[in-house]
């Protein structure tokens, strides 16, 4: 009997409407348009400002998105895994919302959480359902409202983050496509460097916290973009050597869009032509768990069935790794 893998069959994305320039952010912080645009690479990032839509509103219009492409019925998804690092509420999963509301009444659901690794490591969960036979598909969204814990008063976060959704289906495939290796890796000495302190069980909100901005989204720039631009690269070149791919037989280097430099960084690691790098950070900057589906949504008409896709992410926590997978069809775009 030939092996089960765990295939995307679909992709789906939704940014909301406004659009934060890197002027517009002039008159906030003291930072510049030249400053964030070689420092990072970033020149404007998608923000939801309408009050009561939290980040259920972008994970359900992407999944939304993916199910009308793709023609599916959502009675028909058996579970949703939501990606995020910014979910409604602490207990009552946005997972379970976000099922409810796009009709997958058959499903069951779940978040998780790994920062800006959390689509990554949401990709290994995903195709272990359907590698283990237990389910034909799996929904996973990655989904962050970052502007709900970012303090736009801090440049050295506010300048980078911004909201948005993508979301992928996973389905059997019995052609050897879809993922084919994983190298994750997590290290927690590193939570210090990259937070938002407050708000968890460590540190519940408390008036005066929140006086200190603690509920907002603080970063060491530049230990995460050592960390990242190491590891990110590292576990990306393992990857290849492990599975005899080289910078011919690499079809698209798939990173997580946090600074362009980390990403430079990490395509010169394996000797990557440019062209083979996706790449949208200029128009969302970093969406932490929507990253990765965002790009797959872009370049989705360039890919091609058999193309030799590798995904890498690095984040708070910290965590990180690469992720092989072999597209699985032609876009009909
Ligand atoms: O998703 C995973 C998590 N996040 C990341 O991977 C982000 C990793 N870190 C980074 O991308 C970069 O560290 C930043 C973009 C956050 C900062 O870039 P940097 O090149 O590391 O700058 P820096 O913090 O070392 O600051 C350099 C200078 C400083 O001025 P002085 O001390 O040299 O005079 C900063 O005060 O730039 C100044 N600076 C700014 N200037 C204008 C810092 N932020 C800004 C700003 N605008 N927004």
């Amino acid at each position: 009997m030939s092996k089960i893998s765990a295939a995307i069959t679909a992709v789906g994305a939704y940014v909301p409407d406004y659009v934060l320039t890197n002027q517009i952010l002039e008159t906030m912080v003291d930072t510049n348009d030249e400053w964030i645009t070689t420092r990072t690479g970033i020149k404007e990032r998608r923000i939801l400002k309408d009050e009561g839509k939290g980040t259920s509103y972008l994970a359900i219009k992407a999944a939304q998105d993916l199910i009308n492409k793709k023609g599916i019925d959502p009675k028909d998804i058996e579970l949703i895994i939501v990606a995020t690092a910014t979910p409604d509420m602490k207990a009552a999963s946005t997972a379970a919302y976000t099922a409810s509301e796009i009709g997958a009444v058959n499903a069951f659901s779940f978040d998780m959480d790994a920062a800006c690794s959390s689509f990554l490591f949401g990709m290994s969960v995903a195709a272990g359902y359907i590698e283990s036979g237990r389910y034909k598909n799996v929904l996973l969204i990655g989904a962050d409202k970052m502007s709900s814990i970012i303090n736009y008063k801090d440049r050295a976060t506010c300048i980078i983050f911004g909201d948005g959704a993508g979301a992928v289906l996973f389905e059997p495939n019995d052609e050897n496509l879809g993922l084919i290796d994983e190298y994750l890796r997590s290290d927690g000495t590193g939570r210090e460097f990259l937070q938002a302190t407050y708000g968890g069980s460590l540190y519940p909100l408390t008036p005066e916290s929140m006086e200190k901005g603690g509920q907002y989204a603080h970063q060491e720039g530049k230990t995460v973009f050592k960390n990242a631009v190491f590891n990110m690269a590292d576990a990306t070149a393992k990857v290849l050597e492990r599975n005899n791919l080289n910078k011919d037989t690499v079809s698209w280097l798939v990173a997580h869009q946090a600074n362009k430099r980390i990403i430079d960084a990490t395509a010169q690691r394996i000797d990557l032509a440019e062209e083979k790098v996706m790449m949208n950070i200029q128009k969302y900057g970093n969406t932490t768990s929507a990253t990765l589906p965002l790009l797959l949504h872009d370049y989705e008409s360039k890919l091609k069935k058999g193309d030799n896709l590798i995904f890498a992410a690095f984040g708070g926590g910290f965590n990180w790794g690469s992720i092989y997978l072999k597209w699985a069809y032609n876009s009909v775009n």
